[in-house]
């Protein structure tokens, strides 16, 4: 191995990612008067929070009378009983002092004509306890992600966090199952970086990019994962994977369910509009499993739009050019220039489109990584904490409602740097790192650096992303997983074979994309292997072979350790109670297909 200087740092907290949970975890850490430093590989305003579009949702009331306990019962619901009911409750409290704080802190809200926070209806938001839809989303028009990524940012600077930005996170540094930091590679001159931390915060994002056709960004890459998957810790229920009803037809840009709020419908090739017959109460603010799955029916049964009968349109031009513009301008501007669609005039194309990953790192409700184990399923693992898409807290369970994700970065990066504050003091001196704590790391990069096999990384992507889109779906059946178990086993098997041309270590974005592939290879077994196992239909999981929801056999979370190439898969049970008494544990109801 080529003898790499390393530049060493010391900081009471690492954050590695600077979407909104890492920037709102920074922030906090910075404000408890901790020595924070953010890691990120793209600059922080660039994170994916930034295509956030429809809203962030509370229970504010803003529009109709609501309440958090009913926007804890939707998301249990909408969880199909795979959420962890202590989570959940403490995002929903949480949701309304945590919209009131980003309010205060500089978020441009839209507001009502009375000066209100304005909110929209979006899918599977109900106002006593599934009665009729409220509208409990609280936007920045169409660019709500935007506007909080900005103003969270603005926030850190305030709070002198520091911030080492592309930086991208190679791996961890353990002793004794504990973590002691982080090694990561300064893509802009080629150094390398030894960062030691009592805490080291994975908000690194999800991992879309597994899949061919993705509303995500490309930054998306399942690199916290990674890090996990190396260190010997599992992955939690990856099965459930979300499939958001309208990305456009071909690109796969996200067109906001808020368009739907707005009073968007979809429609076939009969102009019907279908959605009354699967779902007649919420129609097309049904939740996004069951929307995505009644256009995939569609579909099938011959009843897609265009050409190929392969999609669907989603209609707008009713709502007028001034609501369009004053609600809508971004996703009006993006239908232009993805479909050459004018909203005002023509339906866009749609499709669903991979959106969400609801399984990532195990967390408990403080943030604090899980190690579970037979005698302690909710065991944590000292100095390692996630939050946001990479974590599976779980408040989102087997499917998430909208809205919640950006509630859940938000809640969750705040409750993080609480805890933090509660456990451990600002300054406290460091233990020198283990003499090998860095091996994992230098020997991963300079292997990769080196590799010069047969096979591109785009080639062993791109066979990736086709398998887990074909076998992966909307709708799986025994036959589709297991055939997609061989495929990837053998396209995992290609990865020692992988070629890198530029041996450089500055901007070598041909190692940065092989560091990313190994990432998205442990979350693409890891999903597959564990939905293969799972033989029930769950939220987003819709399995053919088996229709229900088996609560006896399956309500429990899946826990998947992937270790070179090959899954190991057990479980852990759901958290079947509340955070406190003032709410009881809502018991399971009927799936709905
Ligand atoms: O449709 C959307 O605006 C997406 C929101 C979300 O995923 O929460």
């Amino acid at each position: 191995m080529a003898a790499y200087k390393i530049i060493d740092h010391t900081y009471d907290v690492v954050v590695v990612g600077a979407g909104g949970a890492g920037l709102r975890a920074t922030m906090g850490m910075g404000q408890a008067g901790f020595k924070t430093a953010c890691i990120t590989k793209v600059f922080p305003t660039r994170s994916h929070t930034v295509a956030a579009q429809g809203g962030i949702g509370a229970s504010l009331g803003n529009m109709a009378e609501d309440n958090w306990k009913w926007h804890m019962y939707d998301t249990v619901k909408g969880s199909d009983w795979l959420g962890d009911q202590d989570a959940i409750e403490y995002m929903c409290r949480e949701a309304v002092p945590a919209v009131h704080e980003l309010e205060h802190f500089g978020v441009p809200f839209s507001r009502t004509p009375e000066g209100k926070i304005y909110q929209r209806p979006f899918g599977g938001h109900m106002s006593n306890f599934g009665e009729k839809p409220v509208q409990r989303a609280c936007a920045a028009a169409d660019r709500t992600g935007h506007a909080i990524l900005h103003t969270l940012y603005s926030q850190c600077l305030k709070h002198q966090c520091e911030f080492f930005i592309e930086y991208f996170a190679i791996d961890l540094i353990m002793e004794n199952g504990a973590c002691r930091g982080v090694v990561a590679w300064n893509l802009d001159d080629g150094t390398l970086h030894r960062f030691r931390a009592h805490k080291v915060v994975l908000a690194s994002g999800g991992y879309g990019r597994a899949f061919f056709s993705c509303t995500s960004a490309h930054t998306c890459t399942g690199d916290g994962h990674g890090l996990v998957a190396r260190a010997g810790l599992p992955l939690q229920d990856m099965e459930f994977v979300q499939f958001h009803p309208t990305g456009i037809y071909g690109s796969g840009c996200l067109i906001t369910e808020g368009a739907r709020g707005e009073g968007g419908y979809v429609t076939n090739s009969a102009g019907e509009r279908f959605m009354e017959r699967y779902a007649p109460t919420a129609k097309d603010l049904a939740s996004r499993d069951v929307v995505s799955r009644a256009m995939t029916m569609e579909i099938r049964e011959g009843r897609g739009v265009g050409k190929e009968n392969d999609h669907i349109y989603l209609h707008l031009e009713h709502l007028g050019a001034e609501t369009l513009e004053l609600r809508l301008p971004g996703i009006s501007e993006t239908a232009k220039i993805f479909a050459g669609v004018d909203v005002t005039k023509e339906p866009i194309p749609v499709l669903p489109t991979v959106h969400y990953n609801m399984g990532g790192i195990p967390t408990n409700v403080y943030g604090e990584v899980l190690r579970p184990t037979a005698e302690n399923p909710d065991a944590t693992v000292e100095g390692l904490m996630a939050i946001g898409e990479a974590a599976c807290v779980s408040v989102h369970g087997a499917n998430r409602l909208g809205t919640n994700s950006l509630l859940d970065i938000v809640v969750f990066g705040r409750a993080c740097a609480l805890r933090a504050a509660e456990t451990m003091k600002p300054g406290t001196p460091h233990k020198p790192l283990p003499k090998d704590g860095s091996d994992l790391a230098l020997s991963r990069f300079d292997r990769l650096r080196n590799a010069n096999g047969s096979m591109h990384t785009s080639e062993i992507r791109l066979a990736m992303q086709k398998t887990m889109q074909m076998d992966a779906a909307v709708f799986r059946t025994s036959k589709s997983l297991a055939e997609g178990c061989a495929k990837m086993d053998q396209v995992a098997s290609t990865l020692p074979q992988l070629k890198i041309n530029d041996r450089s270590t500055v901007w070598n974005s041909d190692l940065v994309e092989a560091l990313e592939l190994e990432n998205l290879m442990d979350c693409a077994l890891a999903t597959i292997v564990s939905a293969e196992a799972r033989h029930e239909s769950r939220g987003a999981h819709a399995h053919e072979d088996y229709p229900d929801r088996d609560d006896v056999n399956w309500q429990k979370h899946s826990l998947a350790w992937v270790e070179s190439g090959k899954v190991k898969l057990d479980y852990r049970p759901v958290h079947t109670y509340t955070l406190t008494d003032e709410v009881e544990y809502i018991k399971p109801q009927k799936r709905v297909y």
